[in-house]
């Protein structure tokens, strides 16, 4: 008997299962296809047209294939449990003949033009995963934070995913096994208000910083210049000028010196912390290159021998000092420091620093609810505190109120309770412990060693005062100088006993 002997049977493909598989993968491809090429020729990708014409459009089309397959499966078993319906047979393919030819031909096309559309779908969709957008923008609410804040930082043009993916399969498959549960996460609210740090699975920085900074490169010290506006009425300038001793090196070339030398290549430097947030280190070992070893303790947060072994050291790197490179949530005073300082809102409008602070600081529900009571609240001191003047200079008045918002908006975040108080920056120690961690004065070792708070170890001040008193002074070494009389030597303080970012107010 030859195939064209049997009796012309329906096809497996006639069961509601299959019907509703054709349907859905042929209205899902007649759907994404046009978007697909409109996406592909138009210069910017719509964050959220991606994940439909990427993601969801093609695991449904695939979905609707699976459900052909598995209907005419399921149809096959059901006709041979039942003699009255014919099972067709699976279909011989004879080359001799040219109707045969034809299908073969058309099934290889279909099957390529197939695995070429899966393939560029696939590729979209890995660069669109791994892209700036995808990571900032989709999650547009819960990635608002880190994304304005990235924004504004240094590392605005570096993606996302060379931080926190960086290269190599096993960090990629790993990402996106973890971004599944994120996107479960966002679409069942389920995740934490502010999103957590510091990030547990953070890939260590020599495979993500390093790759883009060598670690041995030597800086040198680096010359900065910090400006402040006190919160008096004359809003008085004070500037800082110091050299930072980053420094570095390569033992091979020479010159190592400096803060990067100490911390990142001479030294293994190994820590316990106190808390989730690593603000408290109370234990912090240290590894010479020779093998030498020495544990400091604190004085003040000491953990008993049962607290030590029962926890896992951190290797200090990078993100130790720099855990804040890219999400800047600068404090309300350098916010407004700096604002002053590039003349966005004029310094001769009394008190405009201590106001402006006093607002930012405050406690709202939401963004829009903060920028109208900053806009109101500026506006109504100057109306009632200061009459005259508010008649005369209601322009700067204004424009002093507008950028106050716009501080406000990229630097706090209400609805994710994201701001310079749950992230604090490590780099230096005015505004948070920072450096001053472990050289606090209090970290001692068994012998009488002590991790230094020397004023002078790590920067030199060249200058310090109101600019007007500075101009044409030569820089020199000089011992630092509070701006303000505190009737005590602060410098035998944690700096952040008194500043938190609106000190002052
Ligand atoms: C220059 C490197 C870098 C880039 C670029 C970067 N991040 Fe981060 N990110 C970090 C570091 C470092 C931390 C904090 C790590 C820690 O303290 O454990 C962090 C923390 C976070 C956190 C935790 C919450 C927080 O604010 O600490 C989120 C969420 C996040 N990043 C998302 C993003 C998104 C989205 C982008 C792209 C728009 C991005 N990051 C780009 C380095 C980077
Ligand atoms: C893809 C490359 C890349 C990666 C990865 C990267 N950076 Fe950067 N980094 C840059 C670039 C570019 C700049 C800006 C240089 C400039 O402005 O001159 C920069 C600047 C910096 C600066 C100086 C900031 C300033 O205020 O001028 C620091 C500090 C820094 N990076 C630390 C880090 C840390 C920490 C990490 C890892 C969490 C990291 N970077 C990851 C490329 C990178
Ligand atoms: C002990 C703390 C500490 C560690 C650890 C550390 N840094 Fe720094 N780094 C600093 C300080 C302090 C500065 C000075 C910049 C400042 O004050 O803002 C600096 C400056 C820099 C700069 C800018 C230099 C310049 O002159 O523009 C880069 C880039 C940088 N660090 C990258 C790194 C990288 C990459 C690592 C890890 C291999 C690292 N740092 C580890 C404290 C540290
Ligand atoms: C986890 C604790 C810890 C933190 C945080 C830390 N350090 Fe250190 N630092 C140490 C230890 C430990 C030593 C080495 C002491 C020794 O040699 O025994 C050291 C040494 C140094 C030295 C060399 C000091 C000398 O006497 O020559 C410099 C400079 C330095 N650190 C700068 C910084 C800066 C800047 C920061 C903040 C950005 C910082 N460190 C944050 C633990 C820390
Ligand atoms: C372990 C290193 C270290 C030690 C010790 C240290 N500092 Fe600093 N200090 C820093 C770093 C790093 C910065 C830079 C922060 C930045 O770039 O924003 C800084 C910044 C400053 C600033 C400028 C801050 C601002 O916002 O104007 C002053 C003032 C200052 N230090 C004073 C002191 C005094 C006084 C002491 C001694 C009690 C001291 N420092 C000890 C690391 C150190
Ligand atoms: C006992 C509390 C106290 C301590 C400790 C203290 N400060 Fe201050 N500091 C103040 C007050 C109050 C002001 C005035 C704030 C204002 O007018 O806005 C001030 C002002 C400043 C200013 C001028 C800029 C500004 O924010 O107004 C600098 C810079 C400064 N302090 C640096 C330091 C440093 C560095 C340390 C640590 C070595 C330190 N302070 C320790 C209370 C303190």
């Amino acid at each position: 008997m030859t195939h064209s002997d049997h009796p012309k049977s329906p096809s497996l493909l006639r069961n509601p299962v299959s019907f509703v598989g054709i349907v859905v993968a042929a209205m899902s491809t007649a759907f994404g296809l046009p978007l697909m090429f409109l996406d592909m020729v138009s210069r910017r990708t719509h964050p959220y047209l991606a994940v439909l014409i990427y993601l969801v459009l093609p695991f449904v089309a695939t979905g609707g294939v699976g459900l052909i397959v598995f209907g005419a499966l399921w149809e096959r078993w059901r006709r041979r449990r039942r003699p009255e319906l014919i099972v067709p047979p699976l279909p011989q393919i004879d080359l001799n003949q040219p109707a045969h030819q034809a299908a073969v031909v058309a099934a290889v096309t279909a099957t390529m033009v197939i695995v070429i559309l899966l393939s560029i779908t696939g590729y979209r969709a890995y660069h669109f995963t791994e892209s700036v957008k995808f990571c900032g923008l989709v999650c547009h609410q819960v990635m608002k934070p880190e994304y304005t804040a990235y924004q504004y930082s240094p590392h605005a043009r570096v993606a996302c995913t060379q931080c926190h993916v960086g290269p190599g399969a096993d960090w990629f498959v790993r990402s996106k096994l973890s971004g599944l549960y994120q996107v479960y996460a966002v679409t069942t609210h389920r995740y934490p208000r502010p999103i957590e740090t510091p990030v547990k699975s953070l890939r260590p920085a020599q495979e993500t910083c390093e790759q883009c900074h060598w670690p041995a490169k030597f800086f040198g010290a680096q010359q900065k210049t910090f400006t402040h506006y006190l919160s008096d009425e004359a809003n008085s300038p004070w500037q800082i000028q110091m050299l930072i001793k980053v420094g570095g090196g390569n033992p091979a070339t020479g010159g190592a010196s400096g803060i990067h030398w100490h911390m990142n290549i001479a030294k293994t430097i190994e820590y316990v912390a106190a808390d989730k947030q690593r603000e408290v280190i109370p234990w912090v070992r240290v590894t010479e290159p020779g093998g030498h070893v020495r544990v400091y303790q604190s004085t003040e947060v000491p953990l008993s021998p049962a607290q030590v072994t029962a926890a896992t050291p951190r290797q200090m790197d990078c993100v130790d000092c720099h855990n804040r490179p890219s999400h800047i949530y600068t404090p309300p005073d350098r916010a407004l420091d700096a604002a002053l300082e590039q003349g966005r809102i004029d310094s001769s409008l009394p008190y405009v620093k201590r106001e402006a602070v006093r607002l930012l600081a405050g406690t709202y529900r939401s963004e829009a609810q903060a920028m109208a009571a900053i806009r109101t609240g500026l506006t109504r001191f100057y109306e009632t505190t200061y009459p005259d003047m508010w008649r005369q200079r209601q322009a700067d008045i204004q424009r002093a109120a507008e950028e106050t918002a716009k501080v406000f908006a990229r630097t706090i975040f209400p609805e994710m309770k994201a701001d310079w108080r749950v992230h604090p920056n490590h780099i230096g120690h005015r505004n948070t412990d920072g450096c001053f961690r472990c050289h606090d004065g209090q970290h001692a070792s068994a012998d009488g060693h002590v991790i230094t708070k020397d004023c002078n170890a790590c920067h030199t001040i060249l200058a310090q005062g109101a600019p007007a008193t500075l101009q044409g002074q030569p820089l020199r070494e000089q011992p630092f100088q509070h701006p303000v009389d505190m009737g005590m030597d602060v410098t035998e303080q944690k700096c952040s006993l008194c500043h938190n970012g609106t000190t002052g107010l």
